[in-house]
C-alpha cells in the first residue's frame, strides 16, 4: 500500500503515511490559466493498493477533480486498487432530495469518483451516515469525536456536559460523553428548506453552572453554534466551548462564535483552518493499517 499526498491534504497525508508506515507518493499539480486542474504522480504505484488522501472542502470542485484525476492517474500507472481517503466529503450535506427537482449530490460525486478509478472510500464524520448507503463502492466512516473530547480532557474539562446542537447530532454528544464522563443532551433545531433559516430551542436542558462543550460535525457559517451559545447563556451555563470535526468556518464565523461567549473553537485538520488543533492522522493511520492487514 502507498499513500498519495493529495494537494488539498498534503500535511495530514504525510503525517498519516508516517504513522501507518506507508511509502508516500508526492504529487505535482497546477491550475492552467483557464482554471483546469493538472496532476502528476511523482512516484511509482505499479501493482500497489493506492490510498489517495485528499479533502474536498472549498474549493470543492477543483479538489474533487484533482482527486478524480489522481485516481485515474493511479490506475493508468498500474495501481491495482485505489482507496480515496476524503476527510471532509464535499456535497455530503445534499444526501437526499429535500425538495422536488433536486438531485442527491453526494451520490453523483461518488459515481464520478468510481468512474475515475476509485474503488473504496474512507471519510470522517460524514454529515449523515445514510449518505454512504447508496454509493457505488464500499465506504467507511470514521469518527474523530473521541479525539476531540480527549483534547478537552487534557485541558482539564473532564465531566463537562457534551451538547449536540440538534437531535441528529446526539450520537456525537454521546461519543464525547463516553470520553468526558459528564452529562449529554441536545438542542432542537428546525431549518426552513427554502430560506435556510434555522431556529433552536433548549427545552428541558439543565446546564446551570456547568462547563458545556458543543460538539458538531461541521461549523460552516457558525450560525448554529452562535444560536446554541445564546441558549446556553440563558440557561446559566458557566463556561462554553465548541468542537467540530470539520472547521469550514466561512467568513468571520470564528469571530462571531467567540463574540457569542464561546471560549474556544476546536477543530481537526480535515479542513485547513487556524483552529485545527486535533490531527486526524492517528485515526486515519489506524484505519489504513486495518485495511492493509484485512
Ligand atoms: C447541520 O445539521 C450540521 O450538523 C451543522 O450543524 C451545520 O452544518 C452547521 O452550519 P452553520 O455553521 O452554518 O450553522
Amino acid at each position: 500500500m502507498k499513500a498519495v499526498l493529495g494537494p488539498a491534504s498534503r500535511e495530514l497525508a504525510e503525517k498519516t503515511a508516517e504513522l501507518a508506515g506507508l511509502e508516500a507518493v508526492d504529487v505535482a499539480y497546477k491550475l492552467f490559466p483557464d482554471g483546469e486542474s493538472y496532476v502528476r504522480l511523482e512516484g511509482s504505484v505499479r501493482g500497489e493498493h493506492v490510498v489517495v488522501v485528499q479533502t474536498t472542502s472549498a474549493p470543492q470542485d477543483t479538489r474533487l477533480m484533482q482527486l478524480a484525476f489522481l485516481a485515474g492517474a493511479a490506475k493508468r500507472n498500474g495501481a491495482v486498487k485505489v482507496t480515496a481517503v476524503v476527510p471532509y466529503l464535499g456535497y455530503a450535506r445534499q444526501d437526499k432530495m429535500f425538495l422536488e427537482g433536486e438531485g442527491v449530490s453526494v451520490e453523483t460525486v461518488a459515481r464520478m469518483l468510481k468512474a475515475a478509478g476509485v474503488d473504496a472510500l474512507v471519510t470522517v464524520n460524514v454529515h449523515a451516515e445514510s449518505a454512504l448507503e447508496n454509493l457505488p463502492f464500499p465506504a467507511k466512516n470514521l469518527s474523530a469525536i473521541p479525539l476531540l473530547a480527549e483534547y478537552f480532557v487534557q485541558k482539564g474539562c473532564e465531566k463537562a456536559f457534551a451538547l449536540a446542537p440538534d437531535k441528529g447530532a446526539m450520537y456525537i454528544a454521546e461519543q464525547a460523553q463516553q470520553v468526558l464522563g459528564g452529562g449529554a443532551g441536545h438542542l432542537d433545531k428546525k431549518r426552513d428548506r427554502y430560506t435556510g433559516q434555522t431556529s433552536q430551542t433548549g427545552e428541558g436542558l439543565d446546564v446551570k453552572g456547568q462547563t458545556v462543550i458543543i460538539f458538531d460535525d461541521i461549523i460552516s457559517t457558525g450560525g448554529t453554534i452562535v444560536g446554541a451559545a445564546k441558549i446556553l447563556r440563558e440557561l446559566g451555563a458557566e463556561r462554553i466551548f465548541t468542537a467540530c470535526v470539520h472547521p469550514v468556518l466561512v467568513g468571520d464565523a470564528e469571530r462571531r462564535i467567540l463574540e457569542a461567549g464561546v471560549e474556544e473553537v476546536v477543530g481537526t485538520d480535515s479542513v485547513s483552518s487556524d483552529v485545527g488543533k486535533v490531527s486526524l492522522a492517528p485515526l486515519i493511520a489506524e484505519a489504513l493499517k486495518a485495511l492493509e492487514s484485512g
